[in-house]
């Protein structure tokens, strides 16, 4: 059977971390020219991916990349924008300076990367964009006041470009993850004192007993880049083990 995304060209944001860099690898095992796009290299070559220093708020960035793979590609296929940061604070924790961050960070550098990327998947023959929400732009978590601000506005943000993209050729969807074993995840449970416990809890509180790994999101980020997923668009794609399928799921 032919790689599901032979002769694709594909850009993900955040490439080197945890959800990132799996979807990085899974991509180029499909057969897809890859590029990572973060602020710096993390860990080992990955093969068949090039990596590009990038950040997400910068417009100058997001100008140079596009102008670049307009040259060396000539059209874009797939979109991933998977960079992002946490804060574990209340609202009334969250300097506005923090406030601000981590919105330049999750929602202003959707709009930035999406926003220069356009031009180059117009003339791909069929595009997809994937956005990272989260289960938590649907209902919170405590002392995640911003986070969970961005992940709505991503949410919101990848219906308005479904609706007016998909007509030119371009899907649009994000995907909302529950737990994911990351360096995100990590720094989660770095910030409490037993961390075994806390991680059992988070295991049992699960339908499935168990959190998720980036390769789970990989999986779904490679399906709805590829062309098997072309009537698939302006959708929030939750993948959390049942999660939030359940009520009181927050007991930790
Ligand atoms: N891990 C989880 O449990 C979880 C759950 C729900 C949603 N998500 C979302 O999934 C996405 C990936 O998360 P992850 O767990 O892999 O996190 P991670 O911390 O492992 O990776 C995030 C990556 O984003 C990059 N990044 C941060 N700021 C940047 C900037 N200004 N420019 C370019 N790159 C930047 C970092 O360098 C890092 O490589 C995020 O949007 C996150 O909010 C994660």
């Amino acid at each position: 059977m032919a790689n599901i995304l032979s002769g694709k060209t594909a850009v993900v944001t955040g490439g080197e971390g945890g959800i990132g860099a799996a979807i990085c690898q899974r991509f180029a095992a499909e057969g897809a020219q890859v590029v990572s796009a973060d602020l710096r290299k993390n860990g080992d070559d990955k093969t068949g991916v090039e990596f590009r220093e990038y950040d997400v708020t910068s417009e100058t960035h997001a100008q140079e990349l596009f102008q670049n793979l307009q040259a060396q590609w000539g059209a874009l296929d797939i979109l991933v924008n998977a960079a992002g940061i946490e804060i574990e604070q209340t609202i009334e924790e969250t300097s506005l300076e923090d406030w601000n961050r981590i919105f330049a960070i999750n929602v202003t550098g959707t709009f930035l990367t999406a926003k220069y990327a356009m031009p180059l998947m117009r003339k791909s023959d069929g595009a997809s964009i994937i956005n990272f929400g989260s289960y938590d732009g649907f209902i919170a978590d405590p002392s995640l006041a911003a986070y969970c601000a961005t992940k709505g506005a991503v949410h919101a943000l990848t219906k308005a470009m479904a609706c007016d993209h998909g007509p030119e050729g371009i899907r649009v969807n994000a995907v909302c993850p529950g737990f994911v074993d990351t360096p995100m995840l990590q720094s989660f449970f770095g910030s409490s004192g037993d961390i075994e416990s806390l991680k059992q809890a988070v295991r049992d509180v699960h339908p499935t007993r168990t959190y998720g790994k980036p390769v789970d999101i990989a999986n779904l980020v490679n399906w709805l880049a590829s062309d098997e997923a072309r009537y698939a668009s302006g959708q929030l794609w939750v993948m959390d083990g049942g999660l939030t399928a359940q009520v009181q799921q927050m007991r930790l």
